[in-house]
């Protein structure tokens, strides 16, 4: 009401970027007496159905964690089942991606996953870099942490070659080389499995993000869950750092 009577643009209600920790797979799957792995198949299922309700709500942009630099820890044969879920994912879902305007790229450490996975997501980039309707992020190998070095490393080799002086580092230099480059930072983070923690994702871009802990795990995040998430979204005060008064449009 304050908004409206000076004038001040009402708040988005839906988040533009949303990014989501996707925990709980492995705990579903045993506690039903599955294997782990067969919580990752059906994680991988809700990641498409999480896709689908994401446009339908008019996200502009979705970052999902699917395999953190330290999930390298895990058993072999979890990790294994995880890279050919990729793959599989990755075949059984371009034409999908493509006819539903999804713009995919993958962030994180390429460079520790097999080639012919690594040529898939080049493919899928490619086929898929026209499309306008959801930037689609899929972390794999990454680390929020992993990425802050990436981007250092690339600082310091463009001042070794005097390209750029010290005085040009700024926040802004950083963030145009994380993997998140060009996109807006995330307005809302979801994490499932009832864990409250980042856990190294996008450290650098949740600075100022609204965060929202699910207790469902993964494989039962449903379209009511995700709607529940956005409500929250949109009942916070965004501050910036300001105060209350100030982004009501008071001094
Ligand atoms: C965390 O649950 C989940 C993962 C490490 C893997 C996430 C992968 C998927 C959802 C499948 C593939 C996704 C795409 C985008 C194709 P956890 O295993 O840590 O669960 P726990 O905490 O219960 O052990």
């Amino acid at each position: 009401m304050v908004l409206a009577q000076q004038g001040v643009k009402d708040p988005p209600v839906v988040p533009r970027h949303v990014a989501i920790v996707m925990d709980g797979n492995g705990r579903w799957a045993q506690q039903r007496g599955l294997p782990r792995t067969d919580g990752h198949r059906e994680g991988s299922r809700v990641a498409r159905t999480t896709v689908e309700h994401a446009i339908r709500r008019g996200v502009d942009a979705l970052t999902l964690f699917a395999f953190s630099s330290e999930n390298w820890t895990r058993p072999v044969e979890e990790v294994d089942v995880l890279m050919q879920l990729f793959l599989e994912a990755l075949d059984s879902q371009a034409r999908d991606l493509i006819e539903n305007g999804v713009r995919l790229s993958f962030i994180g450490d390429r460079s520790t996953l097999s080639a012919p996975l690594q040529e898939d997501m080049a493919r899928v980039e490619l086929a898929t870099s026209g499309n306008t309707r959801l930037r689609l992020q899929v972390a794999v190998s990454y680390g929020g942490r992993w990425d802050i070095v990436q981007a250092s490393r690339q600082l310091a080799a463009a001042v070794g070659r005097g390209e750029l002086g010290l005085d040009d580092i700024d926040e802004q230099a950083v963030s145009d080389r994380l993997s998140l480059a060009g996109l807006p930072d995330p307005d809302l983070f979801i994490r499932t499995g009832g864990e409250r923690r980042i856990s190294n994702f996008l450290l650098w871009n949740l600075a100022y993000t609204e965060l929202y802990f699910c207790d469902s795990a993964w494989p039962d995040f449903s379209a009511d869950h995700f709607d529940r998430a956005i409500d929250y979204f949109a009942a916070c005060e965004r501050r910036f750092g300001a105060t209350s008064h100030q982004v009501r449009g008071g001094p």
